[in-house]
């Protein structure tokens, strides 16, 4: 079984689309995804209702409550996925072993043309979150593609 781990800021609006979009796509007895975000802000709430909009448009089950990143998920997880490089910068910096394991997400985004970024959609409005799910969806595929080719 591999731990696949999504990470934001703030655990509401795009770890938790990147969770449910992968537990939706990937195999369940091999590979399952959590998330968790690198601000303390919303730990314990439902994801943010446009995440639950866009999650349901599509028929993927969205199911999470906040919870905030901890050093100890480095060794929790063999898959750890950064929405931007602030997170990943953010749990760089918390990292005290090996960092082999940490990536960007739009590494995997076969239309990434330079920026690296899941945008933050939180101050946007609810097309901010359409882009999001589909940047997410089309990355997660070759996400699902390398971890299989991993093991
Ligand atoms: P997320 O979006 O990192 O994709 O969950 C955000 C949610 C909340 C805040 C920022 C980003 N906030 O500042 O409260």
């Amino acid at each position: 079984m591999k731990n696949v781990l999504f990470v934001c800021l703030g655990n509401i609006c795009r770890s938790p689309l990147g969770e449910a979009v992968f537990n939706h796509k990937a195999d369940p007895l091999s590979m399952r995804a959590d998330s968790a975000g690198t601000a303390a802000y919303h730990v314990g709430e439902n994801p943010d209702h446009r995440s639950i909009s866009v999650a349901n448009k599509y028929h993927v089950p969205i199911h999470h409550k906040a919870r905030k990143f901890v050093a100890e998920d480095f060794e929790r997880f063999d898959y750890i996925i950064a929405m931007d490089r602030n997170n990943y910068d953010d749990m760089k910096a918390l990292a005290q072993g090996g960092i082999d394991h940490l990536f960007l997400l739009r590494e995997f985004d076969p239309e990434a043309d330079g920026d690296m970024d899941v945008p933050d959609p939180y101050y946007g409005g609810s097309d901010g979150f359409e882009h999001v799910f589909h940047m997410v969806s089309r990355s997660i595929d070759e996400l699902i593609k390398h971890i299989a080719s991993d093991q």
